[in-house]
């Protein structure tokens, strides 16, 4: 493969079956390695596809800098293609993320800036409710300067777009029937957008979302708004996906399961993917022992595991 840009290597990452953690008599199962995209998450997707977007409707120029509120992997994946077009980088950051997120950022380019972690976000946290902070920051920022673009990723409909396309690299390399897709929700980007291509094709496909057990405003109970927050700041893609009733259910995933399958992964059938994708596998494979042979599940590993790996709890 020859290539004339790194940009041209996001996406189309490959579909690989899972061979050894699924339980016998089950349906397949069947994952994107989305952590082989350049920056090592699924986020490079939608870095490139909203920058363009914005680039076309001249929200973007060169000149600009472009911010978001990220806890790592849309920072990432923003200082990657951003700085590669040309364009200054800064991202807010909740404290207490690995050092290496914030390192990998600095390393393409980026200034990193961290701010104070909400009162009551210990813990695994979906990523829409512990970024609240630092979108009001971006906000704030946008209003007061000139040059400056806010990627929103929350509510960009261009994060949503370009997972559509991811869905449909799902339905043409599985080439049979997804019968069930399984994603974490960090602001719904994934889900929806997969969900929505595959919805096209197989009007009966299950759609599963998973949060974190601890999530302080479960999905599983229905979408709520952080209390106190403006529309600038919250809602968007979530609230849509949750309102559409595109989705069959949502449900929870504890820390100890995510992490143990995310091990797995990596021991025993060398996926070397972080945490979100050790909680997708563990229920894609759960979903696929209550579905049966003859179906297919499907599913995405979100990161690269090399952003967790100062954390022990991570590194077993
Ligand atoms: C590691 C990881 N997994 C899963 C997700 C969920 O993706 P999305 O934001 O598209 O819902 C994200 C993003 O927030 C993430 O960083």
């Amino acid at each position: 493969m020859k290539v004339n840009s790194i940009l041209e290597l996001i996406g189309n990452t490959p579909l690989v079956k899972l061979n050894k953690v699924v339980e016998p008599d089950s349906a397949d199962v069947h994952v994107k390695p989305e952590y082989l995209n350049p920056s090592g998450s699924l986020k490079d997707r939608i870095a490139v596809e909203m920058i363009r977007d914005a680039e076309e409707k001249g929200l973007l120029k060169p000149g600009y800098t472009i911010i978001e509120a990220s806890t790592g992997n849309t920072g990432t994946a923003l200082s990657f293609v951003g700085t590669q077009l040309g364009y200054d980088v800064e991202i807010y950051m909740p404290e207490g993320m690995t050092r290496e997120r914030i390192r990998i950022m600095e390393n393409y380019g980026a200034k990193v800036h961290e701010l104070p972690l909400a009162s009551g976000s210990e813990g695994s946290i979906a990523g829409a409710e512990v970024e609240i902070d630092t979108r009001i920051k971006c906000l704030e920022i946008e209003s007061t300067n000139d040059n400056i673009w806010w990627a929103r990723q929350f509510s960009n409909p261009a994060n949503t777009r370009a997972h559509v396309k991811t869905g449909r690299e799902i339905i043409d390399q599985l080439g049979e029937k997804v019968d069930a897709f399984v994603a974490s929700i960090g602001v719904g980007g994934t889900l929806y957008g997969v969900a929505k291509a595959l919805r096209e094709v197989y009007s009966d496909v299950k759609i599963i979302g998973l949060e974190p057990a601890s999530a302080n405003y479960p999905l599983s109970e229905g979408f709520t708004r952080v209390p106190g927050t403006a529309d600038e700041v919250c809602g968007g893609i979530i609230e849509d996906m949750m309102l559409s009733g595109i989705l069959d259910k949502v449900v929870k995933v504890s820390n100890e399961d995510a992490i143990a399958m995310s091990d797995r992964l990596v021991k025993e059938e060398g996926l070397f993917c972080g945490i979100s994708s050790g909680a997708n596998a563990y229920m894609a494979v759960k979903i696929a022992k209550e579905l049966g042979p003859g179906n297919n599940v499907v599913t995405v590993l979100p990161d690269h595991r090399d952003r967790y790996l100062s954390e022990k709890k991570y590194t077993t």
